[in-house]
């Protein structure tokens, strides 16, 4: 049985009985699950004695008020797979919980951040970084699990946990794709039908061999609003609008 704490104080007693002997996996998420989420889950429920997953849709990475509004709402459905996959817990807090500063103090970080999703969503990884270093703090869980689907994220978060020396393991793992190559994503529940058989070509493009400019230009001519495609180091990172949806992705290259 998934245990649901909204307090924070209710959860602290709970880390107290777990103790230091036994370990403590942790999944944040913002909710509506796939099999994305599940990966990290199944991974946490592995290699710890405990899992706890926080459900949280964090208002302020989000930087257009429709995307938040909008954001798919599932809890009971992911109460369920919680359940389904053992995880121990599941942490579901208020607004009023965890901005009991009403969002006064922030964790910004200076270079990674203004790059790729940065440049184009003002204020999103201070949103981010906020509501990690909060999480982290409050569950104390010894190894956290994050999606390379968000690969700029991770590498923000791996940052501020070595730069705050917190106590927490950030281990990624791989992309989650759909059986035609589309990386999952809760915002993909909002595509239509015939958005999510185009949204195929994102990533199929960003696979292939025609270089940064070009792939941009064909996703253009595809229909798609381009924010970047940008290669750094061996890794390609792209985010396209569809219709109402943006969709981030990244691969090896
Ligand atoms: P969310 O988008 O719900 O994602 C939660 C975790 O699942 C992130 O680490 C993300 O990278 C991972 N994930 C999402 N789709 C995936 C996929 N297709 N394959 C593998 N992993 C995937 O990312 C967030 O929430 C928030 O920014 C959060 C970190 C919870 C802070 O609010």
């Amino acid at each position: 049985m998934t245990k649901v704490f909204n307090k924070i104080s209710d959860w602290q007693k709970e880390r107290e009985k777990i103790g230091t002997n036994k370990t403590l996996g942790f999944v944040p998420t913002m909710g509506a699950l796939h099999e994305g989420h599940f990966s990290l889950m199944e991974k946490s429920v592995k290699e710890n004695d405990f899992t706890i997953v926080s459900i949280y849709v964090n208002p302020t990475q989000f930087n257009n008020k429709e995307d938040y509004e909008n954001y798919p709402d599932t809890f009971e459905d992911d109460l369920g797979a919680l359940e389904k996959l053992n995880a121990d817990y599941c942490f579901f807090p208020s607004y009023e919980e965890m901005y009991r500063d009403n969002y006064k103090y922030k964790v910004s970080e200076s270079e990674l951040s203004n790059k790729l999703c940065g440049a184009h969503r003002t204020g999103h990884f201070d949103g981010v970084l906020t509501i990690v270093m909060k999480l982290l703090n409050i569950v104390n869980a010894d190894k956290a699990y994050f999606g390379e689907k968000d690969y700029q994220q991770y590498l923000l978060i791996k940052g501020m946990a070595e730069a705050f020396f917190m106590r927490t393991e950030i281990i990624p793992l791989p992309t989650i794709r759909s059986e035609e190559g589309l990386a999952l994503s809760s915002r993909n529940k909002r595509l239509t039908e015939d958005e999510l058989v185009k949204a195929l070509e994102f990533p199929k493009l960003l696979k292939s061999e025609l270089n940064d400019d070009q792939i941009k230009e064909e996703l253009s001519s595809k229909g798609f609003v381009v924010d970047y495609v940008e290669s750094i180091e061996n890794r390609r990172f792209g985010a396209v609008h569809l219709g109402k949806v943006r969709l981030i992705d990244n691969v090896k290259i």
